[in-house]
């Protein structure tokens, strides 16, 4: 409903809140691993009025991630080599579920670009190291902790970036530290990262959807 103040009309906040509802911004994880990340974007945003968790694209049968889910009754598009690189990159699966924004919570392959240019600035990622440094093509999950391990670092810790058509490349959005002390492995250092990244994953995905 439109109210006469004055010379001007305002919408009843009614209005304005069912507005917000219908632009409620939906959002694709692309996960290939256990989904521990998955899991804790898709809690946070339950009953979100900015965002919602509408499909998890994964490219592996059988990882964890699938199951997080099927538990939360999310839709799971499996999708295959051949057509990610070489054919429309799924765009038509993302459209037909209104996705406008694509978080890669431990997505493996590079995304092609197809999607970067129908989704540009709106796909982000989350890196388990201090980028600039221990990124780049074949650097993933644990190599990522072995090589800093290896190196005698005293700190690491995550990266949330933009993506674009190069591996760990985009504009940094978020960082956060973590001490390693001598006695740190490979997995004791992993379960330090995995804890700040449940930390602060979903809470940075919250402002960049709230910036579009
Ligand atoms: C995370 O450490 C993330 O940084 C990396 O892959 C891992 C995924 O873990 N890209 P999970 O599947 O969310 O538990």
């Amino acid at each position: 409903m439109l109210e006469k103040l004055g010379d001007i009309y305002i919408m009843s906040t009614d209005i304005l809140h069912e507005q917000k509802n219908r632009s409620l911004l939906q959002i694709a994880i692309f996960a290939s691993g256990a989904g521990s990340n998955a899991k804790k974007i898709i809690e946070y945003f339950r009953g979100s009025k900015e965002a919602s968790i509408n499909l998890i694209v994964c490219n592996r049968q059988g990882a964890g991630v699938i199951q997080i889910a099927a538990d939360s009754q999310i839709p799971v598009l499996i999708i295959e080599k051949e057509r990610f690189f070489n054919g429309d990159s799924y765009l038509q699966e993302l459209q037909h579920s209104s996705i406008n924004f694509i978080v890669l919570a431990g997505f493996l392959w590079k995304i092609p670009e197809t999607l970067i240019q129908n989704f540009r600035n709106k796909i982000i990622n989350i890196h388990p190291a201090l980028l600039p440094k221990y990124g780049g093509k074949g650097m993933y999950g644990s190599k990522v902790h072995d090589a800093i391990i290896a190196a005698g670092e005293t700190e690491s810790g995550i990266t949330i970036h933009y993506v674009d058509e190069h591996y760990d490349n985009g504009d940094i959005i978020f960082q956060a530290k973590c001490n390693i002390e001598p006695n740190d492995t490979a997995e004791t250092l992993a379960e330090k990262i995995h804890q700040l990244e449940h930390e602060n994953f979903a809470r940075v995905i919250e402002e960049c959807v709230s910036k579009i």
